[in-house]
């Protein structure tokens, strides 16, 4: 067997950076080897860094437990493990500002790292792709323009989205690519704690109540448009013609957002038959070219009314497919459903997996 691809995680010791090392237990083509968090980390061991945060259900390994964690911004320390094997591109799951975090992702691909987000610092860099690769896996074309422009080699950044919006993006982008065009969406998202980090939100503000998330409402707006528009002469153009409106709430669930969804089409509509059977068909290049982290089915449609759940629904196929329910006509707009995802694994770590098993499987990795 070939040789696996060594990686680094950057934020490991955080709740994002902690799924990474969980589902990249085993992985058949990535091997986690370097491990960077803040200055309060550096120095010590993975297990002695997190000091009791592990919140994986998996138990944390000895190997990793032992490793040493680096400072993030010693980019020295990321230079000596990549000349030394241990480190040829990063997951980077950091808690900075905006600049602290475009300073840092930029500073490791100039140094040559293959840089896979999940921060947001970068989603609205003008050629930076947002990745969800089952919608816009050719966006990862934009790759050596970007190189070009700044003078990079080896190294380049891509960007997953935002958590929220996961729940409805498989579902429209399927009816967009079988031909209605989806022109309205009208949702309201229930999202999990875990989705905050840890130590996350109190649990006096969470328990026996619901929290609003402002900050979330614009991204779940206008994230949706940069992903499913258009890649010319190495530009993205926004998608023109779709108006969305969210409202984001933080629930007490652990993991899982849940995502109610109203849907206006153009003038060509779909029956709900049609819908579903679009739904369970749909495909796209992860699956084509059996990436090991892409679900078989990436949407499981369920016909229970009281379903999809979180806690029944959020591991189903790895964790990595959207779960949709409740399907039903709209009086306001044309159609109504329910859409679940693990928004830590297919909205945050399991995502940038796929995403760096598409630039392998593109050659841009490995
Ligand atoms: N949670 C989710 O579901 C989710 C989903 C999508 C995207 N994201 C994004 O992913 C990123 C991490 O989120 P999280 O939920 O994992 O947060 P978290 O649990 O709060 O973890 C933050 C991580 O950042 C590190 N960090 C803090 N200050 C740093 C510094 N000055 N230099 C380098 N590293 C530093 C922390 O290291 P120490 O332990 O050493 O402090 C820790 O590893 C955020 O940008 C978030 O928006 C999260």
């Amino acid at each position: 067997m070939s040789k696996k691809i060594p990686v680094g995680i950057l934020g490991a010791t955080g709740m994002v950076g902690q799924r990474y090392i969980s589902l990249l237990e085993g992985h058949p083509w990535f091997e986690v080897k370097y491990l960077a968090a803040s200055p309060r980390s550096a120095g010590k061991s993975y297990a002695e860094a997190l000091g009791g945060r592990w919140q994986m259900s998996l138990p944390l390994s000895a190997d990793v437990a032992g490793m040493k964690v680096s400072d993030a911004s010693d980019l020295d320390a990321a230079l000596a493990a990549k000349k030394a094997g241990n480190c040829e591109f990063v997951f980077s799951a950091v808690d900075l500002d905006k600049a602290g975090i475009i300073a840092l992702e930029d500073a490791y691909a100039k140094a040559g790292f293959p840089v896979v987000s999940n921060n947001s610092a970068h989603r609205w860099t003008a050629d930076v792709p947002m990745l969800i690769p089952e919608i816009n896996h050719a966006h990862v074309d934009v790759i050596p323009a970007q190189r070009k422009a700044r003078g990079w080699d080896s190294g380049f950044i891509v960007v997953k989205p935002n958590c929220s919006i996961q729940s409805y993006m498989l579902p429209v982008h399927a009816l967009m690519a079988a031909g209605y065009e989806v022109k309205t969406l009208f949702i309201t998202t229930l999202q999990a704690v875990s989705g905050a980090g840890y130590p996350g939100v109190a649990s006096l503000d969470v328990v026996d109540n619901i929290v609003q998330l402002p900050g979330e409402e614009d991204k779940s707006e206008k994230e949706p448009l940069k992903i499913l528009g258009s890649l010319k002469d190495g530009k993205f153009e926004n998608l023109a013609g779709m108006r969305i409106t969210a409202h984001c709430n933080r629930v007490a669930v652990t993991d899982g957002h849940t995502a109610c969804v109203s849907l206006g089409f153009g003038d060509k509509k779909p029956s709900l038959d049609e819908v579903k059977r679009i739904w369970k068909a749909y495909r796209g290049v992860p699956q084509e070219l059996a990436l090991p982290f892409a679900p078989v089915s990436p949407i499981i449609v369920h016909d229970d009314a009281d379903r999809p759940q979180p806690r029944k629904d959020r591991d189903l196929d790895k964790a990595m497919a959207v779960s949709v329910g409740r399907l039903r006509s709209c009086p306001v707009l044309d159609i109504r459903f329910t859409g679940l995802h693990h928004n830590t694994v297919r909205g945050a770590a399991g995502g940038g997996i796929l995403n760096a098993e598409l630039l392998k499987a593109k050659g841009y990795i490995g």
